[in-house]
């Protein structure tokens, strides 16, 4: 993990999930058994961690989908899908490599392979999100080279200085305690353009925002905020704005009584998906 210390928060989560699931196995029977119609969004994820756990891991990645949409409002769902379609679509033609930080199930990974032809680099803190999400649904691509998973920490990156044409992120930069750091990072590697990915809740929000600062990310949901710090650490910044829409916390499981789905927002708030295109 790129020699620090910080945890592979999948790995544990994964262990949670298997230690809950030995200590209640009727929970995990009630799942198994139940129409996956039947289930809220929360619950339907442990189902896909159960599959997971088991090595299903694309029977896995299409129920998490379906939770996913569960979990979210079709106004959400376009926007989200609007600004993977933007980011894509302005790296169709660039000879690449792209590397896509803090990846984790690859949302956006998948988007670029659709969408761009470069070689993609895929990157997260998390070994286990890599090699059981990505390399387990894209194993051809992998094979070829067309994508390459690289473990690692986002504010040590393994590439050298200006090394980067084409750096991407989706909800990555916003769920890194402590942005600073890994926006200087990003500014050390790339030679080209950052495509930043975030979603944004208003700076009056106290609600909400005071909830991420509770995270670890205080600021990191305010786009005047985090567009401040990008720029004050050397990035010029042109935001490619989507339209707001109303948002909701997502459901906490039944079956599994408190598994949390997003920990953002903790309140109905109005929020919006903005890619920060930094130089
Ligand atoms: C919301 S997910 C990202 C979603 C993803 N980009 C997509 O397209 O589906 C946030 C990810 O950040 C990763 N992460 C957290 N801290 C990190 C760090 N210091 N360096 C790299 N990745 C990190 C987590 O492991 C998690 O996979």
């Amino acid at each position: 993990m790129c020699g620090n210390e910080k945890n592979d928060s999948w790995d544990e989560n994964k262990s949670g999930l298997a230690l809950f699931f030995l200590e209640h196995p009727e929970a995990a029977r009630a799942l198994e058994e139940a129409d996956n119609d039947s289930l809220n969004g929360a619950d339907l994820a442990c189902k896909s961690a159960l599959c997971q756990q088991r090595g299903m891991y694309l029977e896995a990645a299409e129920m998490f989908r379906a939770a996913w949409r569960k979990c979210y409002s079709e106004e959400y769902i376009r926007e989200f899908g609007a600004q993977l379609d933007f980011i894509a679509g302005e790296l169709k033609s660039c000879p690449g490599p792209i590397v896509d930080i803090a990846s984790g199930r690859g949302m956006l990974v998948e988007k670029l392979l659709e969408g761009a032809r470069a070689p993609i680099t895929a990157t997260d803190l998390s070994p286990t999100v890599l090699k059981e999400h990505l390399g387990a649904r894209f194993p051809n691509e992998t094979e070829s080279g067309r994508l390459t998973l690289t473990p690692c920490d986002a504010t040590a990156l393994p590439f050298p200085d200006s090394s980067i044409p084409a750096l991407t992120t989706c909800l990555g930069l916003q769920n890194i305690p402590g942005p600073e750091r890994t926006v200087r990072e990003l500014r050390r590697v790339c030679e080209g353009r950052l495509y930043a990915m975030c979603a944004f809740f208003p700076e009056d929000d106290r609600e909400n925002q005071e909830a991420a600062a509770r995270l670890g990310l205080p600021g990191a949901y305010s786009q005047s905020k985090l567009q401040g710090l990008l720029e004050r650490c050397g990035w010029r910044v042109a935001p490619h704005e989507g339209r707001p829409f109303r948002t909701m916390p997502t459901p906490v499981g039944v079956v599994v009584p408190g598994a949390g789905f997003d920990a953002l927002p903790v309140v109905e708030t109005t929020s919006w998906f903005t890619t920060l295109i930094c130089e």
